[in-house]
């Protein structure tokens, strides 16, 4: 495994695997690795002749500078658990050398990027998008996997590798959770013991909201969680939206689409979690 901290030496290197006609798989992260990254990396490792793995906290994408400072930071560890599963390059270059000086790139999701975490973190999807141009120019990958975790994420880069006709296959892979149904997030990490334990609720209630379909509207659904969240005393909701899951609207009805999901935010303490459950 090859740890590049710049950008010649990584392209340097890729650009052979280019000329042999390797497949290139992308997982971009910002460290601390925990199972849900390292199974992007199984996948794009089973579907690529090599894989790259990005391990950069990109301070743009933060609207919150504590969150930023606390953001956890463990290349070491992070090394070891990537030769475990047998990734070929990690790139975690420094912040000057993505940002020589400030991009002031602003993309336009249209309502994509203005609704759910979009609404609660102005500017976040923005930063994504441009670490994320950025990285994909760097590393030119054949596919590029991400969480459907950050199921709104994976939506903006969606829009962005059409809108700017980067030719990368977004591949979406599912939520890895503990056994506990807690999403996997290196936030948790932060969480004190007694908040760990309240957690799992969070899924709970989503699991809980998506048996009571048969009998309530998404409205009622909404309303539901939220009860459920308020009597809760250490967490506090953001938001809980049923959508559409490929425009990300509200919607009314069962039948308005073919495919809805739950989407949930939540404060555990001062810990921001996210979390979304499949309804149809
Ligand atoms: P990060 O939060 O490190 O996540 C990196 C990738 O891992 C994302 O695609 C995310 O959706 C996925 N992921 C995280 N937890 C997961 C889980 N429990 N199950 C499945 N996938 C999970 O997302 C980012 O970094 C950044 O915004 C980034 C795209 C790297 C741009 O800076």
């Amino acid at each position: 495994m090859k740890i590049f901290e710049t950008i010649t030496e990584t392209q340097l290197y890729l650009q052979k695997n280019k000329n042999d006609k390797n497949k290139i798989g992308f997982v971009p992260t910002m460290g601390a690795l925990h199972q849900g990254h390292l199974n992007l990396v199984k996948q794009a490792k089973s579907e690529n002749d090599i894989v790259v793995v990005s391990i950069f906290v990109n301070p743009i994408q933060f609207n919150n500078e504590e969150d930023l400072l606390k953001y956890p930071r463990t290349l070491q560890k992070d090394a070891d658990l990537l030769q475990k599963v047998g990734c070929y390059i990690i790139f975690a270059p420094n912040e000057k050398e993505i940002y020589p000086e400030p991009d002031t790139t602003i993309y336009n999701f249209g309502l994509l990027d203005k609704v759910m975490e979009g609404k609660f973190r102005p500017g976040h999807f923005n930063g994504v998008a441009i670490v994320v141009k950025k990285l994909f120019d760097i590393v030119m990958p054949d596919n590029a996997y991400f969480g459907e975790k950050d199921y709104q994420q994976l939506q903006i880069i969606k829009s962005l590798v059409k809108q700017m006709n980067i030719p990368v296959n977004i591949i979406p892979c599912p939520i890895v959770r503990e056994v506990d149904g807690l999403a996997m997030s290196s936030r948790n990490m932060r969480l004190t013991d007694e908040e760990r334990k309240v957690a799992p609720f969070i899924y709970q209630i989503l699991l809980q909201a998506k048996g009571k379909m048969n009998k309530l509207s998404p409205k009622e659904i909404t309303q539901w969680v939220n009860r459920q969240i308020e009597i809760q005393p250490l967490l506090r909701m953001e938001y809980f939206e049923v959508v559409n899951a490929t425009t990300l609207l509200p919607i009314s009805n069962w039948d308005d689409c073919e495919h809805a999901i739950g989407c949930i935010a939540v404060f555990l303490g001062n810990i921001r979690l996210i979390d979304n459950i499949n309804l149809i």
